[in-house]
C-alpha cells in the first residue's frame, strides 16, 4: 500500500455519545485505504497550508471589486471569483475563487503582479500539493482498483478552490455553507482553517452526518472514482454546515481523469451494476462534468436551472444515480 495510508493512521467512524443523540469520530488501528475505499480518508502529513495569505487574498479581492472584475474577464465564461452568495440567500453560503492551471495560463503578468504575493503563495500551494500528494494518491487508488489511474490522470485537469465562508453572506443565519453533494471527479483535498468545529461532515449511512474534526485534511473520492472502480470506491456525500458568525476558509484541490476518458469499469464483471450509456463507453469525463456542472452551479448560484420543476438535493442526486446506475 502506498507509504501516506499508515496502519495507524485514524479512521472516521460513526459512535454514539452516551446521550445516544450527537455521532462523533472514532479513532480504530485500520488502514487508511478502507477508508478511503468507503469514507473520507485522512492525510497524515499533509503540506502545511498558507491561511493567513489565503484570508488576505480573499479580503484583497471582496474590497477591491476593479481586481476582481480584472481577474473574472480573464475567464468571462464562467468568471474566477464567485460571490453568488452576497446577494442570493438560497444558494451555498459561501465565495469561491477557482483557478486551476488553465486558467492560471490565462494571466495576464500585469495582472498576476497586481494580485501580489500572497496570489503567488496561494498558487504555489497548490502546485506543491498537486506534485507531493496528488501522486501519493493516485498510487493508493490504483492499488485498490487494480489499474494504474495515473495514466487516466496526465492532462492536469484539475482546480484549485479556495472557499470562503464569510458571515456577511446574504443570510448571514444559515447553516448553509456547502449544501450535500458527491464531488464529480477522482478524489478531491481538503484542507481545513481549524475554525469551526463541525463545518465539514460526511454521510455514513442516509442521514447520519459525522463531523470531521477541524484539524484534519481528508481525502473524498468522487463519482469517477467510483464508476472507473465498478463502484468499489465509493463518492462520498458530504456538505459543509457554516457557524453563523464565524468565517472558516478551507481549500480544496479537485482532480478528475483527462476529459476524454470514458467513464466505464476496469473490471467488466462489474459492468453489469451500471447503466448502457456507461457500458456503452457513451459517457466520457468531459460530457459528465457538464452534466454535474450544471448542478453544483446551480446549488452554488452560479447558474439557473430548473430540476424537475423543484430544486431538491435529492432530485440532483438522482440524476446522476440514473446515468450511471442499471435500472
Ligand atoms: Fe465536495
Amino acid at each position: 500500500m502506498a507509504a501516506i495510508f499508515t496502519t495507524s493512521a485514524p479512521q472516521l467512524k460513526l459512535d454514539q455519545h452516551e446521550d445516544q443523540q450527537t455521532p462523533r469520530h472514532h479513532s480504530l488501528d485500520q488502514p487508511l485505504h478502507s477508508t478511503l475505499r468507503t469514507q473520507l480518508a485522512t492525510l497524515p502529513t499533509p503540506i502545511k497550508a498558507p491561511f493567513g495569505q489565503m484570508r488576505r487574498l480573499l479580503d484583497t479581492l471582496l474590497s477591491n471589486p476593479t481586481l476582481a472584475a480584472s481577474l473574472n474577464n480573464t475567464y468571462p465564461k464562467r468568471g474566477i471569483f464567485k460571490t453568488a452568495a452576497l446577494t442570493n440567500t438560497n444558494s451555498d453560503q459561501k465565495l469561491t475563487l477557482d483557478i486551476s492551471p488553465s486558467r492560471l495560463e490565462l494571466l495576464p503578468a500585469s495582472l498576476r503582479t497586481e494580485l501580489g504575493p500572497d496570489f503567488d503563495a496561494v498558487v504555489s500551494f497548490f502546485q506543491s500539493v498537486e506534485r507531493v500528494h496528488v501522486p501519493q494518491i493516485l498510487a493508493a487508488l490504483s492499488q485498490l482498483v487494480g489499474f494504474d489511474m495515473s495514466r487516466l490522470h496526465a492532462a492536469r485537469n484539475l482546480n484549485f478552490r479556495l472557499c470562503d465562508y464569510i458571515p456577511s453572506t446574504a443570510n448571514p443565519d444559515s447553516s448553509n455553507g456547502c449544501g450535500a453533494h458527491r464531488d464529480y471527479g477522482t478524489f478531491s483535498i481538503i484542507f481545513q482553517d481549524k475554525t469551526a468545529l463541525t463545518a465539514l461532515e460526511a454521510e455514513v449511512s442516509p442521514g447520519i452526518w459525522v463531523p470531521v474534526p477541524p484539524d484534519a485534511t481528508v481525502v473524498v473520492c468522487g463519482w469517477c472514482a467510483a464508476v472507473l472502480s465498478g463502484g468499489e470506491i465509493k463518492a462520498v456525500r458530504h456538505r459543509v454546515r457554516r457557524v453563523p458568525g464565524v468565517r472558516r476558509i478551507s481549500a480544496v484541490l479537485f482532480v478528475a481523469p483527462d476529459l476524454e476518458v470514458k467513464l466505464r469499469p476496469f473490471d467488466e464483471g462489474k459492468w453489469k451494476y451500471f447503466s448502457d450509456e456507461i457500458i456503452h463507453g457513451n459517457v466520457d469525463v468531459e460530457g459528465f462534468k457538464e452534466v454535474m456542472g450544471k448542478k453544483w452551479r446551480h446549488r452554488e448560484g452560479n447558474e439557473d436551472i430548473t430540476l424537475n420543476g423543484q430544486d431538491s438535493e435529492v432530485d440532483q442526486d438522482d440524476d446522476i444515480q440514473r446515468l450511471v446506475w442499471a435500472d
